[in-house]
C-alpha cells in the first residue's frame, strides 16, 4: 500500500457500504486486529514500544470493525477487547480506529456498543475502563461516567464506567450490526 492510500480517508467507503461491528471469531480477523493495534498504540501514539500484548489477551474476547472492499480482503479498520475480572465485573480496553476512519460513520461508537450490550448480554453488571483523558468527552456522551482521574503507562486517564441502561443485551455478536451506512433517498 502506497504513503497515499494510507493516508487517504476511508470516508468514501465507509459512507457507501458501513462497517460491520462483530466479535472476532476468527484467526485472521484476530491477527488483523492485533496488527491494527501495534499501528496505533505502539507505532502512533507510542505507549508500547513493539507490541502492546498483554497477559489479558488470552482471556479477552476481541471485537472489530470490518471494511468490506471491492477487490481484496475485508479490512479490519477498528477494534476493542472485553474480558471479565470478576463475576459481572467487566472491562473494555485496546480501543482503536484506523486513523482514515476516525470521526466518520462512529466506528468507535459502534465499537464501545458492541462492547458493552456483549457484556451485558453475558451477565454483566459493572462495565469499567480505563480511557485516555482526551477521549472522556466521547465516553461521556456515550452515557458513561468517570469514577476516578488516575495515570496509566504514565498518561493521564479517567477510570470511566457504562450506564447499562443504555446498552441492551445483544448476543449475536458474531453477526453484530452495521454502522456508518450513509442512507440515501431515491
Ligand atoms: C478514540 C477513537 C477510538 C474514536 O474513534 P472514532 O471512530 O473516531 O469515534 P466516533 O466517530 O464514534 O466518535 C463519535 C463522536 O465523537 C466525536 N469524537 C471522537 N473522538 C473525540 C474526542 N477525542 N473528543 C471529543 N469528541 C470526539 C466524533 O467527532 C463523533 O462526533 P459526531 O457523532 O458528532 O460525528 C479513535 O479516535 C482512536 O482510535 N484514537 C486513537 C487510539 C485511542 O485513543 N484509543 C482509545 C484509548 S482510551
Amino acid at each position: 500500500m502506497s504513503d497515499v492510500a494510507e493516508h487517504a480517508s476511508l470516508a468514501p467507503e465507509i459512507l457507501a457500504r458501513g462497517v460491520r461491528i462483530k466479535l472476532a471469531l476468527d484467526t485472521g480477523e484476530r491477527e488483523a486486529a492485533r496488527r491494527l493495534r501495534r499501528a496505533v498504540f505502539c507505532a502512533e501514539q507510542k505507549v508500547f514500544q513493539e507490541d502492546d500484548g498483554d497477559a489479558t489477551d488470552a482471556i479477552a474476547m476481541p471485537i472489530v470493525a470490518v471494511l468490506e472492499r471491492d477487490e481484496g480482503w475485508p479490512e479490519i479498520i477498528g477494534t476493542v477487547r472485553i474480558h471479565e475480572s470478576s463475576p459481572g465485573v467487566w472491562h473494555g480496553s485496546r480501543l482503536a480506529v484506523a486513523r482514515q476512519a476516525r470521526r466518520v460513520g462512529s466506528v468507535g461508537s459502534g465499537l464501545i456498543r458492541l462492547a458493552v450490550c456483549t457484556a451485558h448480554a453475558h451477565g454483566c453488571h459493572t462495565f469499567l475502563a480505563q480511557v485516555q483523558s482526551q477521549n472522556a468527552p466521547l465516553f461521556h456522551r456515550l452515557h458513561w461516567h468517570t469514577l476516578a482521574e488516575i495515570e496509566v503507562h504514565g498518561l493521564p486517564h479517567h477510570l470511566m464506567q457504562a450506564d447499562l441502561s443504555f446498552y441492551p443485551p445483544i448476543s449475536d455478536g458474531d453477526v453484530g450490526f452495521v454502522v456508518g451506512r450513509e442512507e440515501r433517498t431515491p
